[in-house]
């Protein structure tokens, strides 16, 4: 172990004017800008935002895994106070199996097909921290039950294909809490799994965070599962932060249409959708280029169009008192 976990009390993540462009051969295509977020301990932040906007990008940017062609190419992205940026290709590698995990939409992509579940889970503390079989193994039957898949054992002896794709995802989950890391980023964790499954899943998140004090970076396309997860949100719109806060900051002073048009397109459970029909949000989103404040101004001047109206799913959302005054119809 580089680093003692526990002696650090500052800001976990710090990402300060991020920039991130992935280069082609003809040209450097900006996938990230000027992004900046914090994520303090034991706090959930969402980082929410529609398909190919750059939340993936910032991830990656976290893990310093940006593939041949991406690159950072402004600001800085700090661990725990240390830049990541400076430290060594060993220092990375024992963070990103210690003190950072990342949980991708595909749970079988993290998964070894031909190694059983709890082989799997040990191999984290026993590489990573030296810890030896026997323990290892109590620590893979505490987590699997933490993450409340029945008859722990029995899962720990099975291949990943003998489980559901909401078990495997929940492994997933288990298997980014065996070394115990300070920061848990989450891509899209759900996308893969039907809605009931998927509930379940935000839901043991949510308990897991808290049991264990992780920090999370959950990102998201869908902002009921963010509203439900996090603590603070940041919405991205093409490769920008565009709204940063508490989410009733962000409910109460939006600055961008597109977040208005974000918090339009939630559905409301029981709502009558005739009466208060969804409006989704109309357009591609501008390609991140040289066209892009163009085409991103043309866009947002047809969706802040006025007269719409702002509706919210989650029913346990404090603020839903006040929506209903702002839009009598749901
Ligand atoms: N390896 C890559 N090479 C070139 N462009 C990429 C690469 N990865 C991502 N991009 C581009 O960067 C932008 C952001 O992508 P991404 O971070 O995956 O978005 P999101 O996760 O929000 O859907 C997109 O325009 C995408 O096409
Ligand atoms: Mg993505």
């Amino acid at each position: 172990m580089t680093m003692a976990k526990q002696d650090y009390d500052g800001p976990i993540l710090e990402i300060d004017r991020l920039s991130i462009s992935f280069f082609t051969r003809l040209r450097e295509i900006p996938a990230v800008m000027d992004f900046s977020v914090t994520v303090q301990p034991g706090e959930a932040v969402g980082l929410v935002g529609e398909s190919g906007c750059g939340k993936s990008t910032v991830a990656l940017g976290v893990m310093q895994d940006l593939g041949k062609n991406g690159r950072i190419v402004g600001g800085s992205i700090k661990f725990k106070g240390r830049d990541l940026q400076e430290m060594s290709a060993e220092e990375l590698r024992d963070i990103r199996g210690s003190e950072i995990a990342m949980i991708y939409q595909e749970p079988m992509a993290s998964l070894n097909p031909a190694m059983k579940i709890g082989k799997q889970l040990m191999e984290v503390p026993m590489i990573h921290a030296g810890m030896n079989e026997k323990d290892a193994y109590a620590r893979a039957l505490q987590v699997v039950t933490d993450v409340k898949l029945p008859d722990p054992k029995r899962i720990l002896n099975a291949f990943p294909h003998q489980l559901s794709g909401g078990q495997q995802q929940r492994i997933v989950i288990a298997m980014a809490l065996m070394s115990e890391p300070s920061l848990l980023i989450l891509d899209e964790p759900t996308t893969a799994l039907d809605v009931t499954v998927e509930a379940a899943v935000v839901e043991l998140v949510k308990d897991l965070g808290k049991k264990y004090g992780t920090s999370m970076l959950f990102i998201s396309h869908n902002l009921g599962l963010v509203l439900e997860t996090c603590d603070r949100i940041c919405v991205m719109y093409s490769g920008e932060a565009v709204e940063r806060g508490s989410i009733e900051q962000v409910f109460d002073d939006m600055q961008h249409p597109y977040t208005q048009a974000l918090f339009r397109s939630i559905p409301l459970p029981g709502a009558d959708k005739n009466a208060s029909p969804l409006v989704a949000i109309p357009g591609n989103f501008p390609c991140p280029m040289n066209a892009r404040r163009a085409a991103t101004l043309a866009r947002v001047v047809t969706i802040s169009r006025p007269g719409a109206v702002m509706r919210t799913s989650t029913s346990t959302w404090p603020l839903q008192t006040k929506m209903a005054a702002t839009n009598p119809a749901a």
